[in-house]
């Protein structure tokens, strides 16, 4: 049970990057595509320890709290209201900016609950549950503000 959950995760992370096109990104573009890849990479980084059962502490923890760094600084990376190409931004982000702006919270709360619980050694289905919940806000973010190519 515990392994579908993760492997679940696993697979819309990596859905996720196998939709990563953004060559020739520029400007405000550039900033949060490469700043969504590095959640993706990091997002892959715990993912593959959780499935091993040999995550590491402080690596977990690391990875983690960039991600939470990255979540809290994507209402800021998404204020410039631009979907030039290669840009996968939805428009109604900057209608329902408030909404997306507190699923980029919850990305950020789950986050730095991750990275206390990986540094204090707790339980790998306490690990796994709060992993489910990171992921979930990248599902629930993308089916509405990001173009499925
Ligand atoms: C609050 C909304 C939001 C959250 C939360 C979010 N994303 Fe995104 N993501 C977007 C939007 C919008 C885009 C498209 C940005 C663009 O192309 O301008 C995107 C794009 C991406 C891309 C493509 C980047 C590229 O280079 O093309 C990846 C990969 C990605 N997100 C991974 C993730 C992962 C993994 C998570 C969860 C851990 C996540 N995102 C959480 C909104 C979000």
């Amino acid at each position: 049970m515990r392994a579908t959950i993760a492997s679940g995760v696993a697979v819309a992370v990596l859905a996720a990057t196998a939709a990563i096109a953004h060559e020739g990104a520029t400007g405000a573009v550039k900033v949060r595509m490469d700043s969504m890849k590095a959640i993706a990479d990091d997002m892959k980084l715990i993912g593959r320890g959780l499935r091993g059962g040999d995550l590491d502490p402080a690596a977990g923890r690391d990875a983690a709290e960039r991600v939470a760094r990255h979540a809290g600084m994507m209402p800021m990376q998404f204020e410039e209201a631009t979907v030039e190409p290669p840009s996968e931004a939805r428009p109604v982000i900057w209608e329902e900016f408030d909404r997306f702006a507190a699923i980029a919270g919850e990305l950020e709360t789950a986050a730095l609950a991750f990275a206390e619980q990986a540094a204090g050694g707790a339980d790998s289905d306490v690990l796994q549950a709060t992993f489910r919940d990171m992921g979930g806000t990248c599902s629930a973010c993308h089916e509405d503000y990001r173009i499925e190519k």
